[in-house]
């Protein structure tokens, strides 16, 4: 039940930031704002012990592995996301995690990329990726002065012509909440999607903040979510997380930070070593070089945030 004055406390404690500023913030496209206790712990939390890079066996290594792995079951419990399903693999924010799909999707002249004209301008960009390897994207127009997409037009736009029938036809690519209308599409639209034959990459970059995603009812291949837009801090972390089916379907044009066993120049060959206390991020490719999605070192400051690294992350976000 709303209280209006333990919201007025919790306003003057946590946010006060806003009335010492004259500030009235209004949010309209899901970012949230970081409460004070929240910014402290970080700040206690990186002060308070010594965390290193996580590719090495040393202590200080070992423990930044183990908080990166928290913070990645973390996510997965916050959206009810079974780790045997789904993988969370951490980016610099949405765009990161809307890239690596688009980078990396198996589009040819046979498939396509459907994409609602009301999509995050970062979702546009990959249609650079589809038609750079001749699949044709295709847009659906926004309808009426609600500017909804009507499912008839999703529908025709899924099942035109010139696409083969059966799996794989392409990639849909749609905002749960779209950061330009403020619509909330119909998530019923994953599984229609998935019935014509098409991946889902499902943008919850500004409906995750103020909305339940529950990724055992919707099943979307792959979902970008941007963590400073839920919490407000810290700014410069995202991820992806995808079905682990759909990733092992993705082939990384390039690769980085894969942590070798043994590498040869000359052959371009390389043996990954395992990664210690983490399953392969790819389903089916069991620890193979090109399965592996790992970008960068993960952003070992922004984990050590509270809302990543506590297992109350479904607490936090409203
Ligand atoms: C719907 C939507 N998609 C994608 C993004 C991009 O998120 P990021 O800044 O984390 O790359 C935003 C950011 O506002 C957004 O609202």
């Amino acid at each position: 039940m709303f209280d209006l004055r333990s919201f007025a406390e919790l306003r003057a404690t946590e946010y006060g930031y806003l009335d010492e500023n004259h500030h009235i913030y209004l949010d309209h496209t899901g970012a949230g704002l970081p409460a004070r206790s929240q910014v402290h712990a970080q700040a206690h939390r990186i002060t308070a012990d010594c965390y290193g890079n996580p590719h090495s066996e040393n202590p200080t290594s070992a423990a930044s592995e183990a908080l990166v792995a928290r913070a990645r079951a973390a996510v997965l419990r916050h959206f009810n996301a079974d780790p045997a399903e789904y993988a969370a693999i951490f980016t610099a924010n949405a765009t990161g995690a809307l890239r690596l799909v688009g980078e990396a999707y198996p589009f040819s002249r046979r498939t396509r990329l459907v994409l609602p004209i009301d999509n995050h301008n970062s979702v546009n960009g990959l249609r650079e990726y589809a038609r750079s390897r001749g699949a044709r994207a295709v847009y659906v127009p926004l309808e009426g002065p609600g500017l909804r997409v009507a499912d008839s037009a999703l529908y025709a736009a899924l099942g035109g012509r010139g696409v083969l029938g059966g799996r794989h036809r392409g990639l849909l690519a749609f905002p749960a909440q779209s950061n330009f209308t403020g619509v909330q599409h119909p998530l019923e639209w994953i599984a229609a999607a998935h019935a014509h034959g098409y991946d889902v990459l499902l943008d919850a970059a500004a409906y995750a903040p103020a909305n339940r995603l529950d990724l055992s009812r919707v099943r979307p291949d792959f979902t970008a979510i941007s963590w400073y837009k839920v919490f407000g801090y810290p700014t410069g972390i995202g991820c992806l997380i995808a079905r682990r089916e759909a990733l092992a379907r993705l082939r990384r044009p390039w690769r980085t930070m894969v942590v070798p066993r043994s590498a040869n120049c000359r052959r371009a060959a390389m043996s990954p070593a395992p990664v210690a206390g983490s399953r392969p991020e790819v389903g089916s490719s069991r620890n193979r070089t090109r399965g592996r999605v790992r970008s960068s070192t993960a952003m070992l400051a922004r984990l050590r945030s509270p809302p990543l690294s506590e297992p109350t992350v479904a607490g936090r976000a409203r």
